[in-house]
């Protein structure tokens, strides 16, 4: 198939009253020009090239931290749709077959579609092909006017009149084109219209009055062509694509317990049978395995979790847990925690940089920092990890099966050795042996009859 697309992508928007590019905000997690490229990768379509303009390093730099690369041309001032597409006519002087073109605030589009699309507009040969939609409240975006079903011209909100307004026949942005046909016809467009912009719709009128055939595909589901001009549409834009992957997940076995407080965003894998409760958040490059559960208002951010782990109200973040693991309520992990098979951590546990060997338990109200404990060693309640000196960060190395006095203090640097333990409220600045009791804290000393003579 020869065929290159375009996106849209230099533009402000205004609308959306912000300082980021429109194309860069995110829905369901991700940016919608990188959605977008990345349907119409799965679409088939290799060569795609953007159209960006308006703070392009940010767009570029997107693309780099996520190792895509892009082909792209530069519109210096933004005049228009139609403009737009003019700064790509020397990139595509010698290309002979079909350009499609796509907006980078229309996010919701689906792969399939764009499919269904192009091959609609090869089989009928047409000069030019638009997808429309038919909506309730056709408001903001350009008409389709037809001649007894043939189009005849595409006439934006602000240049339409009453009687254009009522078609609910609407532009999707989409569209495809001959490639010599489409750069030949934007020649000949103006800026005389209400924004003083070249319109890349305006093409349609020149095709037909050139006698060219002009075709527009009706979309099934019209949600898909929705276009995020305000943060307002953003919202809904999120939403469509949020309820899609609560149902993907669902088709491929995740229970999902109440969808509309569900919030999975688009890169995540849930294996079968895991439940996942009202009011989670799961984010980014996140992986669950088989019959977890996810309990209520946990947020789980870019972490492995493996299959039959348990998680309550808890907040994980770039970790990685193994097997049988059991966390929270109230728990918080934060980058680099690895939670080895049948871990538990408990309320108010705080885990950092730090590897927990199998078995390992963390019940209540510790904090754990650049650690490496050993199987099945037994964190008291209230056990702190001193691992920072006001400069530098220091590592506390403890072994396996060591019972860990509650309100121990481990000073770090500091080595605490296999089968040792520690007094409850020790403060522990030096190396404990193996098998060794290490007590750091004030003996006790008990003044008779204190209250008696203090006290009156
Ligand atoms: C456009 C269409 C309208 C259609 C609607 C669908 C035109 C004139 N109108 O209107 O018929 O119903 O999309 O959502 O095309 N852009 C540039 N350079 C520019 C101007 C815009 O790259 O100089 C990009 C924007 O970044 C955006 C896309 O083109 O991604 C669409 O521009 P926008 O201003 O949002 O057009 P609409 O008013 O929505
Ligand atoms: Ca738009």
């Amino acid at each position: 198939m020869n065929i290159v697309s375009l996106v849209l992508a230099a533009g402000k928007g205004t609308r959306m009253k912000s300082e980021l590019p429109k194309v860069l905000h995110k829905v369901n997690g991700v940016p919608m020009v990188i959605k977008i490229d990345s349907e119409l990768k799965k679409a088939g379509i290799s060569k795609n090239i953007l159209i960006l303009g308006h703070k392009k390093e940010l767009v570029i730099k997107e693309f780099e931290n996520r190792n895509i690369n892009i082909d792209y041309v530069t519109q210096e001032e933004q005049l228009g749709t139609g403009h737009a597409i003019m700064q790509a006519k020397e990139v595509l002087k010698d290309f002979e077959g079909t350009v499609l073109v796509t907006c980078g605030d229309t996010p919701l589009i689906r792969n399939t579609t764009i499919e269904k699309f192009v091959n609609f507009h090869n089989e009928k040969k047409a000069s030019a092909t638009i997808l429309t939609a038919k909506v309730d409240n056709p408001f903001g975006y350009g008409r389709i006017v037809k001649n007894e079903d043939k189009v005849i011209a595409i006439i934006e909100e602000k240049e339409a009149s009453d009687d254009i307004k009522k078609i609910n026949e609407i532009n999707s942005g989409v569209y495809c084109f001959d490639s010599k046909k489409l750069f030949a016809s934007l020649e000949k467009i103006d800026n005389n219209n209400e924004k003083g912009e070249y319109y890349l719709t305006d093409v349609i009128k020149i095709l037909v009055n050139n006698n060219e055939l002009v075709e527009s595909y009706l979309l099934e589901d019209n949600q898909e062509i929705l276009g995020v001009n305000s943060k307002v549409q953003l919202a809904e834009a999120s939403q469509v694509l949020r309820n899609r992957k609560n149902i993907e997940l669902m088709e491929n076995g995740v229970i999902i317990i109440d969808p509309n407080t569900t919030y999975i965003e688009e890169t995540v894998e849930i294996g079968k049978d895991t439940i996942i409760y009202p009011n989670v958040i799961i984010e980014g490059d996140t992986k669950i395995g088989n019959n977890s559960i996810i309990m209520q208002n946990s947020r789980i951010v870019d972490s492995d979790i493996a299959d039959n782990v348990k998680i309550e109200s808890s907040v994980i973040e770039e970790s990685i847990i193994e097997e049988g693991v059991t966390i929270g309520p109230f728990a918080h992990l934060r980058p680099k925690a690895h939670l080895k098979e049948n871990v538990h951590i408990g309320n108010f546990v705080e885990v950092k940089k730090s590897t927990l060997e199998k078995g390992v338990k963390a019940g209540h109200l510790s904090y754990i920092g650049d650690a490496e404990v050993g199987e099945n060693t037994n964190f008291g309640a209230g056990t702190i990890t001193c691992n920072y000196d006001g400069k530098n960060k220091h590592k506390t190395i403890i072994g396996k099966n060591v019972f860990i006095g509650s309100d121990t203090k481990f000073v770090a640097p500091v080595n605490i050795g296999d089968n040792s333990i520690t007094g409850a409220g020790s403060v522990i600045t030096k190396d404990v042996p193996e098998y060794a009791l290490g007590l750091g804290r004030a003996k006790q000393l008990n003044i008779k009859e204190w209250r008696k003579k203090n006290d009156n």
